[in-house]
């Protein structure tokens, strides 16, 4: 069966609205109205006020090293603070605003920022587990309510989506974007930014999305946070820099330069990333802001010897508004005097937030509405139905039975014992994930109330020992192995609930050189292990795990990320069947840290190991002069894509509308260039399931080496038990240009290969055509 002209027309319909809303958005930045209104605005400025427009602090709690100030009140009133962020609460954002609207001179109103990560009240999946949806329609919702429950807070401009591409594990914020791949993570880029802006910017209750971080974050060397990043212009313009592309083009109202350098250069004073790609190729009329005092860190990182210096180097390479480093607020008039910075760069800046808070209608709407704010008050039904949704979506089984039996899912026997060991099956707080916004311990049922509840209604017996500490390094003293095996030994399951310390082991300044589960936890698996039960580990991480030790062990493995505050029903749900998994990697699992940074889409080697990996030193020249390690696979334990279901697949091979194509047609946007691709997948198990149809492209010939396999297409189908369905990808211009040797975004005559597979990693015999001069 073809997927229907009804669903197709729908599509078509969905696309032309969300880019009507992107096209009307991109009107108003551009409106002449509004500009008309911020001349009016600008020329009554003084040079402190106008350089007060660029001057952001936190007044919260910090989530970096602070100023040592906190005059706010004060500064506000003097017009000398354009943006605050980390103040919760209407009441007092309201108090901060009335401040700027009532006491300062100019009365311009305050933009509040923060970070709204995954959920604001309602508290989601962590990024990374939100991507391992691949639907890009629950993403956009979660993030529209997590928008309309900051808005109502008065937080209109969150620090949010971060579409830093991640390529290595070993990197803690991997658990804040959308994994490896630039063309899902163009799409997911997007669909934040749809949602946090809603289909009206003035509307009070949107928040404006920020892109970040501005760019290259993500290939920190070795994976530590805020290290240097060596990029070829190549690899920035084909890899990192698309999903921030997308995000521009969804209308992305700001974005946030990176603490990263780029090939030498700071990327919080870049001109060649902020002001050539951004501002000149893309025509970017947002706002950047900096990264907390990114612009205070050209110092130590070496191209400022003094404030003024790095302010000079930060406004001129394109940051508009500075984010705690003090510098601009410090130096920036005195600059413009002394005509080292142009007044006309600085009026650039200023006229960016002004029109930011003109289409954000804060003129006309700056306070909040007190009586509607979200805190303290229950999270309503509706959000936490949303909440449980994205995470049954996001949850990746990673083995059920491996060559044996599958384990999952589980039957509601009455009189049966199920037994949860391990210290995530009660921890409220750790379901909450990095950047948890204002999600609430409290507000979250933990795996052990789920199955509390479940097993009490269905007859069976439940118990549950922690077994472990959390730990990050040294054992506590309190683990209790032994309490732990015995309350698994008379059980018929056990639910092994394992993984890492969500707020010290992932996220921001979070980077770790081991990726195994800690030390106590691998003990306790093996001697949950030795009772040979019907065992599931259920896995609560921010990042892919070193997970070959323990694999053997455990029957079935759950990947459930940091789910949020739906947590325990949700792992329910699945664990028994009512949610089939369809979540998939979006990041690589590695087999041993030493293979990062692991990505699928690499270039190929002349050396390639074709054949099977050797893990054995090698016996043969032949063997030995490859691209390999000597002690470990090339490939993932769990690569890109992957994911189980209680169901199985199958694929047909694809088949292609026509054999050959032209470059010159698709460069010259002609039609007729494009090919169609169809491949049949059915459900040849027993239950119905999702399946994430994955298509990906290589290309040979080309002047540039290409990847060996590139995702340039994904469709989420539902299949009942017996049916087919015909998926249908089209590849076109977009789907086959990339950065040819002379730098230069085009298709060229290349032949192709065309995968229609389960994940990146799957054999199958591709489809081929060729691309004609
Ligand atoms: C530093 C982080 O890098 C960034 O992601 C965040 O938005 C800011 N702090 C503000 O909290």
């Amino acid at each position: 069966m073809k997927l229907s002209v009804s669903i197709r027309r729908t599509v078509l319909i969905i696309w032309l609205l969300t880019s009507a809303v992107a096209f009307a958005q991109q009107a108003q930045l551009t409106s002449a109205a509004v500009e008309k209104r911020i001349d009016s605005i600008l020329q009554k400025m003084t040079l402190e006020e106008k350089v007060g427009q660029l001057v952001q602090y936190s007044a919260g709690s910090p989530t970096g090293p602070g100023t040592g100030r906190s005059n706010y009140e004060e500064m506000i009133a003097n017009g000398q603070i354009g943006s605050l962020f980390n103040v919760s609460g209407a009441k007092k954002t309201n108090a901060m605003q009335r401040i700027a609207v009532e006491k300062s001179r100019l009365h311009v109103p305050l933009l509040f920022g923060q970070d709204v990560i995954h959920g604001f009240r309602t508290t989601f999946p962590v990024p990374l587990g939100m991507s391992s949806t691949w639907n890009t329609t629950l993403i956009e919702q979660a993030s529209r309510l997590a928008a309309q429950e900051a808005a109502t807070d008065g937080i209109r401009w969150t620090f949010s989506p971060m579409v830093d591409i991640a390529r290595d594990a070993r990197w803690g914020r991997i658990t804040e974007g959308a994994g490896e791949d630039p063309y899902l993570g163009s799409h997911i880029a997007a669909a934040y930014v749809r949602g946090y802006q809603g289909p009206k910017l003035d509307d009070p209750l949107s928040m404006a999305a920020c892109a970040k971080h501005y760019v290259g974050y993500g290939a920190a060397e070795g994976g530590r946070d805020y290290n240097t990043t060596e990029i070829s212009e190549r690899t920035l313009r084909q890899v990192y820099l698309p999903p921030f592309h997308a995000a521009a083009n969804a209308g992305a109202l700001s974005f946030m330069s990176a603490f990263n350098a780029i090939n030498g250069v700071p990327a919080s004073g870049n001109p060649f990333t902020l002001r050539q790609v951004l501002r000149k190729e893309w025509g970017y009329k947002g706002l950047v802001v900096s990264d907390w005092n990114s612009v205070g860190e050209l110092l130590p990182q070496g191209v400022a010897v003094d404030g003024a210096q790095g302010a000079q180097r930060g406004i001129v390479g394109g940051v508009d508004m500075d984010m705690e480093s003090n510098l601009y607020h410090t130096h920036l008039a005195q600059l413009v005097r002394a005509g080292t910075v142009p007044q006309t760069l600085l009026d650039e800046s200023v006229r960016n937030v002004l029109r930011m808070k003109i289409v954000m209608g804060l003129f006309e709407h700056p306070y909040a509405d007190e009586n509607k704010s979200t805190f303290g008050a229950p999270l309503p039904d509706s959000s936490r139905m949303l909440a449980r949704k994205v995470a049954e979506e996001s949850f990746v089984l990673l083995k059920n039975g491996g060559s044996g039996q599958p384990v999952l899912p589980l039957k509601a026997t009455a009189g049966q014992t199920i037994a949860l060991i391990g210290p995530m099956g009660d921890d409220a707080g750790n379901m909450i994930g990095a950047w948890g916004g204002e999600g609430k311990a409290p507000d979250v049922v933990t795996l052990k109330q789920a199955l509390t509840d479940f097993t009490t209604k269905s007859n069976m017996k439940f118990v549950y020992a922690k077994g472990v500490e959390l730990v990050t390094a040294e054992p506590t003293g309190t683990d209790n192995i032994s309490a732990a095996v015995e309350a698994a030994r008379g059980a018929d399951v056990v639910v092994l609930a394992l993984g890492d310390d969500a707020g010290l082991m992932s996220g921001e300044a979070a980077s770790r050189a081991h990726l195994n589960i800690a030390a106590n936890q691998r003990q306790l698996v093996e001697q949950i292990a030795a009772l040979n039960k019907p065992t599931i580990m259920v896995l609560f991480s921010g990042r892919p795990l070193v997970l070959t030790d323990v694999e053997p062990k455990v029957p079935a493995i759950l990947m459930a990320w940091y789910p949020g505050v739906e947590a325990g029903p949700a792992i329910v749900d699945t664990l028994f069947g009512t949610n089939n998994p369809n979540g998939r990697l979006t990041a690589s699992f590695p087999r041993s840290v030493g293979q990062e940074p692991l990505y699928y889409n690499h270039l190929n080697t002349g050396r390639p190991v074709l054949k099977a990996d050797l893990t054995r030193l090698p016996r043969t020249g032949e063997e030995k002069y490859l691209s390999r390690y000597l002690d470990e696979l090339n490939a993932p334990l769990y690569p890109f894509g992957y994911g189980l279901s209680y169901t199985t697949f199958s694929y047909s091979q694809p088949k292609l509308s026509a054999t050959t194509t032209s470059a010159a047609t698709l460069n010259g946007g002609r039609t007729g260039g494009d090919i169609r691709v169809t491949a049949e997948v059915k459900n040849t198990g027993s239950v119905a399931g999702q399946e994430v149809v994955q298509l990906y492209i290589g290309q040979r010939g080309t002047s540039v080496a290409r990847p060996v396999r590139e995702l340039k297409g994904y469709k989420k189908v539902t299949l009942a038990p017996g049916e087919s369905k015909t998926v249908e990808f089209v590849i076109g211009r977009d789907e086959l240009a990339f950065y040819n040797i002379d730098m230069k975004n085009v298709v060229e005559p290349a032949k192709v290969s065309v995968w229609v597979v389960p994940n990146s990693a799957a054999a199958a015999t591709p489809a081929e055509f060729d691309i004609k001069q």
